[in-house]
């Protein structure tokens, strides 16, 4: 393999070799100081840019994959103006296991992430084991999660896995103003009614 070729002389390297896998600097990309709030596979951001419109002192980063749906947050997220939010365009469990920094987020929203509706794909549904560890890492001591779904079963089976893990407790659910509704939920919730659960660590 070749060498890469060397740094100009004029970038000074602010990490030491053993920080290169480390979690990002996110704190640094904000000027607020508020609760910092991720929406992960935030789909189009209708939630998470009205939210951010509606607390301008909380910081909060959207999480999704899609560029497309990370494009048109971008240029909603311009016209409003809003200066609180970032996006990232990655893999959730990749960003929580790998770029976010311990005990860092106070509010994560988990709305509607994708059902897998055949039994053979529920082992690709997101909340399972590994989701609740890396939650546990990146959550504050306070730390509150809200899910929501309008699959039934993938509801159940969340409200089971988390009944039998002492790590979690129930918090008081979070109800969306009709601005916050979600592209998700805007679509569907005449006849498929979504299912609300909220948890904190404790
Ligand atoms: C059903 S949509 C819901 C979007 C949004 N939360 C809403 O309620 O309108 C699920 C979103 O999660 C994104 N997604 C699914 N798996 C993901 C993953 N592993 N990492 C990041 N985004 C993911 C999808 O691209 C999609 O935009």
């Amino acid at each position: 393999m070749r060498c890469p070729k060397p740094m100009p002389e004029d970038v000074s390297l602010r990490l030491l070799p053993e920080d290169w896998l480390g979690p990002l600097d996110l704190a640094g990309e904000w000027e607020q100081d508020g609760p910092r709030i991720l929406d992960l596979g935030c789909g189009k951001g209708r939630f998470l840019l009205a939210h951010a419109a509606r607390n301008p002192d909380a910081r909060l980063l959207g999480v999704e994959r899609k560029l497309r749906r990370i494009r048109k947050i971008d240029s909603k997220a311009c016209r409003a103006g809003l200066r609180n939010i970032r996006i990232l365009r990655m893999e959730a469990m990749y960003t929580l296991n790998h770029l976010m920094p311990e005990n860092w987020i106070d509010i994560c929203f988990v709305y509607f992430p994708d059902p897998w509706p055949k039994e053979k794909h529920h082992k690709n549904r997101i909340f399972g084991p590994e989701f609740l560890d890396s939650l546990d890492r990146v959550l504050s001591e306070t730390g509150v999660v809200h899910f929501a779904t309008d699959n039934r079963n993938y509801f159940e089976e969340v409200a089971e896995v988390l009944q039998s893990d002492s790590r979690w407790r129930p918090a008081e659910v979070y109800i969306p103003c009709e601005d916050e509704v979600s592209d998700f939920e805007l679509v569907w919730r005449d006849t498929r009614p979504t299912n609300r659960l909220s948890f904190q660590r404790g």
